[in-house]
């Protein structure tokens, strides 16, 4: 992976991105890429030959979208309260919770980019979030609330998950996850929501629309 400044990220995510609505959460505004730029065009192997990891963060996934709009439309779920936005991306899900009048609201995700993407993101919609970029499976910070928007889509990340969101609810924890059925979401132990048919992006995934339900862990 190249090192990466603050300022080489945000000018790769300034000429990569137009700043636009998601649509099924269209008060929040993003940077996305879209088919005006070269971002969307190349695929996982080019971007990994120029040493970049797949830009997650340059896009709004069903299950965070369905994940925003169920927090947005139900505030009481984070207002006042401690919330972890787990693997967050682009930053979405985190707007959300701060727009909805959390206390404090902590954005993770691994992916460097993310810092500047969710710092651009926060500037765009007027709130403010903490970025962290440490891996926090495992970790247990207090969080009243934690959120997850479009994570079991990977073996490995959702066998490391579960035990710790198992951890997180059996202490009390609220734990919600967006999921528009991806293969490693787990069967069992969840609590339906909601549920919304959310626009997606025909070049990510396989239709139009996912139907994509908001769950409570445990
Ligand atoms: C499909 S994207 C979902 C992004 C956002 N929640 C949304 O719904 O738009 C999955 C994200 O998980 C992040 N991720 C993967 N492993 C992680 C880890 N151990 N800790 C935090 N984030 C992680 C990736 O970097 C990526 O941004």
């Amino acid at each position: 992976m190249m090192a990466l400044s603050p300022a080489t990220a945000e000018k790769f995510i300034a000429d990569n991105t137009a700043l636009v609505r998601p649509p099924h959460v269209p008060e929040i505004r993003l940077h996305l890429a879209h088919e005006a730029h070269e971002l969307w065009l190349r695929t996982e192997e080019e971007l990994a030959e120029i040493g970049l990891p797949p830009p997650f963060w340059a896009f709004a996934w069903a299950g965070g979208q369905g994940l925003a709009r169920y927090v947005l439309d139900h505030p009481e779920t984070v207002r006042d309260r401690h919330v972890l936005d787990f693997a967050s991306g682009s930053g979405l899900v985190a707007i959300a919770a701060a727009m909805a009048g959390a206390a404090g609201t902590v954005a993770a995700d691994i992916d460097p980019f993310c810092e500047a993407a969710i710092r651009l993101n926060t500037n765009a919609n007027g709130v403010s979030v903490t970025f962290t970029g440490n891996d926090l499976i495992g970790s247990d910070q207090g969080w009243d609330v934690v959120l997850a928007g479009d994570v079991f889509y990977d073996a490995s990340f959702a066998g490391r998950l579960v035990p710790w969101f198992e951890t997180l609810a059996a202490r009390g924890a609220t734990i919600l996850v967006g999921d528009p059925g991806r293969s490693y979401l787990p069967r069992t132990g969840l609590e339906k929501l909601a549920v919304y048919e959310v626009p997606v992006t025909r070049a990510l995934e396989d239709s139009d629309v996912k139907r994509t339900t908001v769950w409570r862990f445990g």
